[in-house]
Order: structure tokens, then C-alpha cells, then sequence
């Protein structure tokens, strides 16, 4: 049970659109009740504790005047990875962009070298520590991609040790196969045959082994897969199975978003170029729309998303990290929502709306997560201050106190707790 909070934002019923973002669904001094990992109760604290019976098992969280907001999701991550990318880092400060760096060899091929030489035991490890990271942070549910294999067994050893480090940390994690993130260096000179192998042996590979992955997702960008070779990849991923999502229009407007729409895809991400004709279509299709401030601000210069008009125009906009070695080495959701409002325009409202319930949209995790409701895993941040709206005021630096992952404290006080 969780009581004396100084206000409960439960994000209740369902994604958020429009003016809608700006209504977090706050209930002064609420609180709330679980039992056996799923929410039982939520509301006023008098009637959350008329309606629950307590005993001597029952562990009773105080707030102490704090905010409790649902735990965030990040629906956006590429945090299986090998080394890093610290001195590209550096070249970029020094002028050169992330599109000459990648046309040199470095880049996402760069992180392929050391991912393919890493063991699945060693990035099992890696992603551990880096999901102890992501939950000291508050998020409490994460996307993560494949795509520094790029060969079936490497994507594969990738897969594998997702669902590894799923299974041995308390964050609920949803996979997807990006095997289209890049070309690798040995289909350069033939890059149809990569095409190939993906439609005909990497992606039914992937299928066949049992919670390998749920999505699919494809870099389409000038230089990486063209909209034709994006489209026949993600058709095949939805003959198989899997729901598909696009890297859409982050470097250039190519018509990623459209093709998302076109294809019915559970979100297009990125979306820092895209024109007002493929937002509608977003809309339309009701493909969320994830922005990921963190990659416009690392790369420094690049715009970012136009969150403003996609809100105006009706598509349901969500926040992620896109946390990776190359474009975003930050992982932070409150992060992430500090950039949000102040280079994107969001109140403190919308996004938190953006990094919870429509951010589980975005992973097909809505019914599940992303507000605090009867019968949704209880999954809970109490903030170490007394409302969502300082969030971004702290510009996302210690704001978070306590994480309950499905009832059970797995942060507190900046401590990570092991079972
Ligand atoms: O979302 N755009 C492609 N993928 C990542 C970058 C990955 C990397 O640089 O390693 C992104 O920005
Ligand atoms: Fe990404």
C-alpha cells in the first residue's frame, strides 16, 4: 500500500491525445493498494483504505508528502550493445557529423564490431547493469532492439540474451528485431542480398524461437534501407507475426512516416524531419508517434520533433530514450522529459502523458502499464517531490525516490534492491 502522497497521477483511461495530454488524472493525497504484483485499489486514501483489508504482511510505503506517478515506459531503446562510442563522441564535438562518421566505417558499424565479438553471456552482463540504470531512473517497463548483429547468428545471440537479461532482472522488457539497422560491411558491394536474408532467413529464424521477439523494426534513411526495401522487409515481419515500427524521417524526410501509416505500424519513431502531410497520416492510422529529444540534443545538430503540431493534428505522441551508444548514450526518462518541455514545448503534463500510458501505447503495453488502475501491474514511482511538474524543474536529476515494480520496492533512496 502506498499512502501520504501528496498527489497520485494515475494517467487513468487510456492513451492520451489532444487537450487531453494536459490532464494527468491527479488525485490529491491519493494512494494506493496491491496485491500479488497487479493494483487492487486507487483513489482518496480514506477510501483506498476502506476498501482494503490490511495485515501484518502488508507493507505500507509512506510518501511523506511526495508525488506518486506511474512508472515510466521507454519504448525506445537499443541498450544490448557492446563498448561505446566515447571517441566519436569527441570527433563530433569537434565538428564532424554522425552521418560522416557512419560513412567512414564508424558509427552503428563501429558498435556491430564490438557486439559481434562479445560473447551473450557478457552482454547479458552489460544489460544488466544497464537495466539497474534505466530503474534508478524511474522506468519500469523498456523496448530494447536488436540490430548490432547483422548476421542471423549474431542477431539471434543478441535476441537471446534480451530475453536472458529479461528473465533475471525485475523490469518487464519487450523485444524487438531490428536486423535492418544498418548494412553490414560484408553486403555493401550486394546490398539486395542483405534484403534477402532478411525476408528469408533472419526474420523467420527469429519467428520460429519463442520469445525472441514482438516487433519488428527497420532504419529507413537515405544510405541505410530505402522505402521500397523498408516496406518489403516490415510486410514480411507482419506475414510472420510481428508488429511492425520504422525509424522514420530522423536524418531526412524520406517518407518513413507514411510508410508507417501505410502499414499500420505500432509507432514511427524519430520523426525530426517529417512534413505535416505524413503527421496526419500518423493521425489517421493511429500509429503512435515517438519522439526522442535525447538523440536531437546529443547529435546538436539536428531540430527536434515538432511535438506541438503532431498534438495539434491528433496523433498520440510518446517519449523514449533511444538510449545507444552512438546517437543517445543517455537513458534517463526525467531526462527526457526536461527536453521535452524545454525544446519541444510539452508542459510537464503532456509529457509525462507522452512517457507513460502513451509511451506503453507505443509497445502494444496499454492494457498493462502506463497508469495507475485497478487491475494494471503495479508498477509506481514516488518522486522525491511533491509534484509531476517538477520533474523537468529538477531537469530530471533526483527525482525519483522509490520504484515498485509489480509491488515490489526495487529502488530506494538511489539504491537499486536485489531479490
Ligand atoms: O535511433 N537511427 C538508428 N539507430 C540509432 C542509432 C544507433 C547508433 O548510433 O548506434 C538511433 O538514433
Ligand atoms: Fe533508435
Amino acid at each position: 500500500m502506498i499512502v501520504g502522497a501528496a498527489e497520485l497521477v494515475t494517467m487513468a483511461g487510456g492513451p492520451r491525445r489532444g487537450d487531453r495530454m494536459q490532464d494527468p488524472g491527479a488525485i490529491p493525497g491519493g494512494a494506493l493498494a496491491a496485491r500479488g504484483g497487479r493494483i487492487v485499489a486507487v483513489g482518496p486514501a480514506d477510501e483506498v483504505l476502506a476498501a482494503v483489508e490490511t495485515g501484518p504482511d502488508t507493507q505500507v510505503i509512506d510518501a511523506r508528502g511526495r508525488a506518486v506517478v506511474p512508472g515510466f515506459v521507454d519504448p525506445h531503446t537499443h541498450l544490448c550493445f557492446a563498448g561505446d562510442r566515447a571517441e566519436e563522441f569527441a570527433l563530433r564535438l569537434g565538428g564532424a557529423t554522425y552521418q560522416e562518421l557512419a560513412a567512414r566505417g564508424g558509427g552503428i558499424l563501429q558498435t556491430v564490431r564490438a557486439t559481434r565479438a562479445a560473447s551473450q553471456a557478457e552482454l547479458v552482463d552489460l544489460g544488466l547493469s544497464r537495466l539497474d540504470l534505466l530503474a534508478l531512473n524511474g522506468t519500469t517497463t523498456v523496448e530494447v532492439k536488436s540490430g548490432y548483429g547483422l548476421s542471423t547468428a549474431d542477431e539471434l545471440k543478441q535476441l537471446r540474451a534480451i530475453r536472458e537479461m529479461a528473465r533475471r532482472h525485475p523490469l518487464t522488457v519487450v523485444p524487438t528485431f531490428m536486423g535492418a539497422h544498418e548494412v553490414p560491411p560484408e553486403y555493401r558491394s550486394r546490398r539486395e542480398a542483405y534484403v534477402d536474408l532478411l525476408v528469408g532467413e533472419m526474420l523467420p529464424a527469429v519467428a520460429a524461437e519463442p520469445g525472441l521477439a514482438r516487433y519488428a523494426d527497420v532504419f529507413t534513411e537515405h544510405g541505410v534501407f530505402s522505402v521500397e526495401e523498408s516496406r518489403r522487409i516490415l510486410q514480411r515481419a507482419k506475414e510472420l507475426g510481428f508488429g511492425v515500427k520504422v525509424h522514420a524521417d530522423e536524418l531526412s524526410d524520406l517518407g518513413g512516416a507514411a510508410l508507417a501509416a501505410e502499414l499500420g505500424a505500432a509507432s514511427a519513431e524519430h520523426l525530426l524531419h517529417t512534413p505535416d502531410e505524413g503527421l496526419a497520416r500518423l493521425a489517421e492510422a493511429g500509429t503512435v508517434a515517438v519522439c526522442l529529444p535525447g538523440t536531437s540534443f546529443c547529435l546538436m545538430n539536428a531540430p527536434y520533433a515538432r511535438a506541438r503540431r503532431m498534438i495539434e493534428l491528433g496523433c498520440t505522441v510518446a517519449l523514449a530514450s533511444d538510449f545507444n551508444p552512438g546517437s543517445c548514450p543517455a537513458y534517463a526518462m526525467p531526462f527526457v522529459i526536461t527536453l521535452a518541455c524545454m525544446y519541444m514545448g510539452l508542459n510537464p503534463s503532456e509529457a509525462l502523458a507522452a512517457a507513460t500510458i502513451n509511451a506503453a501505447a507505443a509497445i502494444g503495453m496499454e492494457a498493462e502499464v502506463g497508469s495507475l488502475e485497478v487491475g494494471k501491474l503495479a508498477d509506481v514511482v514516488i518522486l522525491s517531490c511533491p509534484s509531476h511538474w517538477h520533474i523537468p524543474y529538477h531537469m530530471g536529476m533526483g527525482v525519483v525516490a522509490q520504484v515498485v515494480k509489480q509491488g515490489r520496492l526495487i529502488v530506494d533512496e538511489g539504491r537499486v534492491i536485489r531479490r
